[in-house]
C-alpha cells in the first residue's frame, strides 16, 4: 500500500464530495446562542427547521437528568430547561456526529465521539476549575481535536483499516501512524480545520494535542486540550483515586490546581451528563 502523501491528503480534504461540511444550521445556531442579543424564540425558530436536531434536544430535555414532571414538547421550553451553554454544547456535538454519520463505520464513530465528548467536557470543567473564561471555545476545541481520525477514515479507508489492524488508532500515537501509513491524524486534522474554516485556535488544537505538556506554563486553549487528552486514561477509569499520581512537568499550569479536585469535578460532571452523552451518541 502506498503511504499517504501530504498532497493526497490535502486533495482528499479539499474534495468536497468526500468529507462532510459542518451542518449550516449548527453553525448558525451557535452564532445565535453566542450572541447575547439573540432571543430564545429566534434560536428556537432556527432549530425547528432541523427536525433531527429538534428531536435530539427534546430527548435530552426530557431525560431523567433534568427530572421534569411534565413532558417537554416545545423547543422553546427545552431551550429554557437546558440553558444556552448546554444547548450550544449539544448543538456542536449533534452536528459533528451527524456530519460523519453514514460516512464512517458506526462503531468507529461511537468510539470517536465518546472520547471527543469526554475531552470536551474535561476542557470545559478544567477551565471552570481554573477560573478561566474561554467562551465555550474550549468545548469546541476538545470536541473536534481528534477529527483527523475521521477524515483519514473517509479519505483513505484502506489506510484506516491498516491502522485498526495494527492496534488502537486512538492510542497508538502519531509516530506509529506516520510509520505505518505515512501521515498522522494531527496533520490531517489541521487540513480539515482549514477546509472547514475553523478558528485558528481550534486548528492549532487539532494539530498539537499530542505534543508534550512541557511548555504549558500558562493556561491556553491548546494547553488545556493537551492536558485533557493526557488525562483521558484517568478519566476513563472507574475510580479516580490514584489519579493524584499523574506526573506533571514542573511549572505546568495545572500544578497550582488540585489534580484530585479537577478529576473529581470532571468525573462528577461526566456522571451527571452520562445519560445525555448516551442519548446524543445513540
Ligand atoms: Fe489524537
Amino acid at each position: 500500500m502506498e503511504p499517504l502523501s501530504f498532497q493526497r491528503l490535502a486533495e482528499g480534504v479539499r474534495d468536497n464530495t468526500l468529507l462532510p461540511s459542518l451542518p449550516a444550521a449548527v453553525l448558525a445556531a451557535q452564532r445565535l446562542v453566542n450572541n447575547p442579543e439573540s432571543s430564545i424564540n429566534q434560536i428556537a425558530s432556527l432549530l425547528e427547521a432541523d427536525p433531527s436536531m429538534t428531536l435530539k434536544l427534546l430527548k435530552v430535555a426530557n431525560s431523567a437528568y433534568y427530572g421534569m414532571r411534565r413532558r417537554i414538547d416545545s423547543i422553546v421550553t427545552a431551550l429554557i430547561v437546558l440553558g444556552l451553554r448546554t444547548t450550544n454544547q449539544l448543538l456542536q456535538t449533534v452536528g459533528i456526529i451527524s456530519a460523519f454519520s453514514g460516512r464512517v463505520e458506526p462503531d468507529f464513530l461511537q468510539d470517536l465521539t465518546s472520547r471527543s465528548v469526554l475531552v470536551a467536557m474535561a476542557c470545559s470543567v478544567i477551565a471552570d476549575v481554573a477560573g478561566s473564561r474561554f467562551n465555550g471555545v474550549e468545548y469546541t476545541a476538545g470536541l473536534l481535536h481528534d477529527m483527523g481520525h475521521a477524515a483519514i477514515h473517509v479519505i483513505a479507508p484502506e489506510h484506516a483499516g491498516l491502522l485498526k489492524e495494527m492496534g488502537d488508532p486512538f492510542t497508538m500515537g502519531c509516530e506509529k501512524e506516520q510509520a505505518l501509513i505515512g501521515a498522522d491524524h494531527c496533520q490531517v486534522g489541521k487540513l480539515l480545520a482549514e477546509a472547514w474554516g475553523l478558528p485558528d485556535i481550534v486548528a492549532e488544537c487539532m494539530a498539537t494535542h499530542h505534543r508534550s505538556l512541557d511548555g504549558d506554563k500558562k493556561l491556553t486553549i491548546p494547553g488545556l486540550v493537551r492536558f485533557a487528552v493526557y488525562l483521558t486514561p484517568c478519566l476513563a477509569r472507574e475510580e479516580p483515586g490514584e489519579t493524584a499520581h499523574v506526573p506533571l512537568p514542573e511549572g505546568h499550569f495545572a500544578s497550582v490546581l488540585s489534580l484530585d479536585d479537577i478529576l473529581h469535578a470532571v468525573k462528577d460532571r461526566l456522571d451527571e451528563v452520562g445519560e445525555i452523552k448516551d442519548l446524543l451518541i445513540s
